[in-house]
């Protein structure tokens, strides 16, 4: 039996403040139909600059840690995904490592390459266990943002923030990950990017689409072809892609899962063994299924719609509340999984769900983080959005969360909740 390597435990973090996407659509002078319909999303975490990118992270990982009882001598690896680091130096991962006191016996690194930063740590710890090298030790791979683009621009109904910390081993309870199958495709665009000094995202936001799907189309072909020469999945009846319990994506915004699920089904539908059976029309009208969209991808998208963009967490939240929602009918079923990141790269990779995922999300309290949040008003949200990122309001953060206190000679410092 091959040795199992994947995801053993997860914790969230999200903001403790949001804003309805309705209300803030009809401050904008816009049809609210067109951010809670046309791009999918309900509420946006509203951050203030206390809640940045290291103590969304320790949060996160100070919740997996206590949550899941983890013995903290047996983490051999700490990686941070981020592309909204706070230091050109100094990594996230080495903040969270100091504030959570965990050994110094350790690998710390942050890993970027926009909203795929994540699953470059969660592949690098995964592919670390599997070769041994690990030596039965297990990693914290943490993927922790902040989604900003300004007020009034198109893309600010898809800003949002939070992290998620997931705990990678040799024991995966949640997803055991079918190393070795994964494709990937990468390619030179500026379709979103954010130039050194800048807090804002730079976009171009259809060009960003298009980008996506482009990148999504090679790297599920990728993943395809080795799976099907692995006997994972065949050509019969359904296709590859039906043959995958649920589809996760990366979610910049709830509408684009379905843009990307349709994608996806259209590559399939090319390329399988009778597509010169079916016109291209054809084709494109059964990509567009609202069956295959609802019974494989819908069900993963609720903390997405609650929350917003988190760059490199979004397909992990997207996880997080598919297993909060359905692990106890997963249990044993194989998801794929897809990771976008601009600039870009991405990759599909699937894995099984492990028998225990039940028992593991029902200490996973995704439901107690959500429901501590507050609404607040578009008022409040825009004034939170303009206080300066090195000027954190004096709050008292919740018991075992993390906030920015202040910086003093460029030195971030950071308090714990009580
Ligand atoms: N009722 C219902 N639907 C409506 C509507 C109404 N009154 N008005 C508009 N819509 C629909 C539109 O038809 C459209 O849907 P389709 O795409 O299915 O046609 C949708 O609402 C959005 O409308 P627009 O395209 O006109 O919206 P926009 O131009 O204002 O901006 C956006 C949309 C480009 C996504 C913008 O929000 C943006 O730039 N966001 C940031 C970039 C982004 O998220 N890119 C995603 C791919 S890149 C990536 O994934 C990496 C990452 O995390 C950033």
């Amino acid at each position: 039996k091959r040795q199992q390597v994947g995801i053993e435990a997860l914790a969230i973090a999200v903001p403790r403040r949001y804003v309805d996407l309705a209300e803030l659509a009809r401050a904008r002078g816009v049809d609210p139909a067109k951010y809670t319909s046309g791009l999918g999303a309900r509420e946006m975490a509203v951050y203030d600059p206390g809640e940045d990118t290291v103590a969304l992270a320790a949060s996160a990982v100070s919740r997996l840690l206590r949550t899941h009882q983890v013995d903290a001598s047996r983490i051999g690896m700490l990686v941070v995904g981020t592309e909204t680091g706070v230091d050109h130096s100094k990594p996230v991962a080495s903040h969270v490592q100091g504030l959570l006191k965990l050994p110094r016996t350790m690998r710390v690194y942050d890993t970027q390459h926009a909203c795929y930063g994540g699953t470059a740590g969660l592949m690098a710890a995964a592919e670390w266990i599997a070769s041994g090298a690990a030596a039965g030790r297990s990693a914290v791979v943490v993927c922790s943002d902040i989604a900003r683009y300004g007020l009034n621009t198109a893309g600010e109904p898809t800003q949002g923030a939070g992290a998620v910390a997931l705990l990678v081993s040799e024991q995966p309870d949640l997803l055991a990950l079918d190393v070795g199958l994964n494709g990937s495709c990468s390619m030179d665009v500026y379709d979103f990017w954010r130039p050194l000094g800048r807090r804002e995202a730079v976009v171009d936001g259809h060009y960003s689409i298009q980008c996506y799907l482009e990148a999504l189309s090679g790297a599920y072909r990728g993943w395809r072809e080795r799976a099907l020469a692995h006997e994972v999945v065949r050509w019969g009846s359904t296709t590859p892609g039906e043959q995958l319990a649920r589809i996760l994506y990366h979610v910049p915004f709830c509408k684009m899962a379905r843009k990307a699920h349709t994608q996806l089904r259209l590559c399939d539908l090319e390329d399988a063994p009778n597509a010169a059976n079916t016109t291209a029309e054809a084709r494109e009208e059964l990509a567009k299924s609202s069956a295959s969209y609802e019974a494989q991808v819908a069900s993963s998208l609720s903390l997405n719609a609650r929350v917003g963009n988190v760059y490199t967490a979004s397909l992990y939240l997207a996880l997080a509340g598919l297993l909060h929602a359905e692990s106890g009918t997963l249990a044993g079923q194989r998801l794929g999984l897809l990771s976008y990141g601009s600039g870009c790269a991405s990759e599909f990779f699937s894995g099984v769900v492990g028998a225990q995922a039940a028992q593991r999300m029902a200490r996973t309290d995704v439901e107690a983080v959500m429901a501590r949040r507050e609404r607040v008003s578009v008022e409040e949200y825009e004034r939170l959005m303009k206080l300066p990122g090195d000027g954190p309001e004096v709050l008292a953060p919740a018991p075992g969360e993390f906030r920015l206190a202040e910086i003093r000679d460029h030195k971030r410092h950071y308090v714990e909740g009580a």
